[in-house]
């Protein structure tokens, strides 16, 4: 089943590109705060941060509002009903936590910014991993 002539292995393929692409990003961050450079662990975290919930917000778009049956069809055809699961269960509270990022580091909380921050790569490293290697991304 195709929204707009884009399968919906064709849509998770290109979030998968995204994932890493971001994640690279969150990498780059890290490196800059253990350089001791707030301010550019921030810039670039904020970038991260558009940039993820825009992905979010396109995939629930097309997923919730345009195109409902696409996705549903696609993981019972791969049964892949219980890795979307697992998926969600750590990229939803990762989404959850991501929204709070901002605000405590640029109000200088450190210690609830770094230990939300720590839950954060936790949950993320875990929504990278599920997304890339057990989603399937192929069209059947
Ligand atoms: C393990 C993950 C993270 C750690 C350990 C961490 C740590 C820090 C620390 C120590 C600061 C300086 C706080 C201060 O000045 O008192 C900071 C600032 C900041 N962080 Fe993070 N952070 C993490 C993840 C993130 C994420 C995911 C985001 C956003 C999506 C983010 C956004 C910011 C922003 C906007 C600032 C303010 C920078 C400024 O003052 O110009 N951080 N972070």
């Amino acid at each position: 089943m195709e929204w707009n002539g884009l399968a919906a292995g064709t849509i998770i393929l290109i979030l998968k590109i995204a994932v890493v692409a971001v994640s690279v990003l969150l990498v780059l961050s890290l490196g800059a705060l253990a350089c001791g450079n707030f301010r550019l662990h921030g810039r670039i975290n904020l970038v991260f941060f558009v940039l993820t919930l825009a992905a979010l917000l396109g995939l629930e778009i097309v997923a919730r509002l345009l195109a409902p049956d696409i996705f549903a069809e696609h993981f019972e055809k791969h049964q892949a009903t219980n890795a979307l699961r697992v998926h969600l269960s750590f990229s939803l509270p990762a989404t959850g936590v991501l929204l709070f990022m901002p605000l405590t580091g640029l109000r200088h909380r450190r210690r609830l910014h770094v230990g939300l921050g720590l839950l954060f790569l936790v949950l993320w490293t875990g929504t990278l991993v599920t997304g890339v290697f057990f989603l399937p991304h192929e069209n059947l």
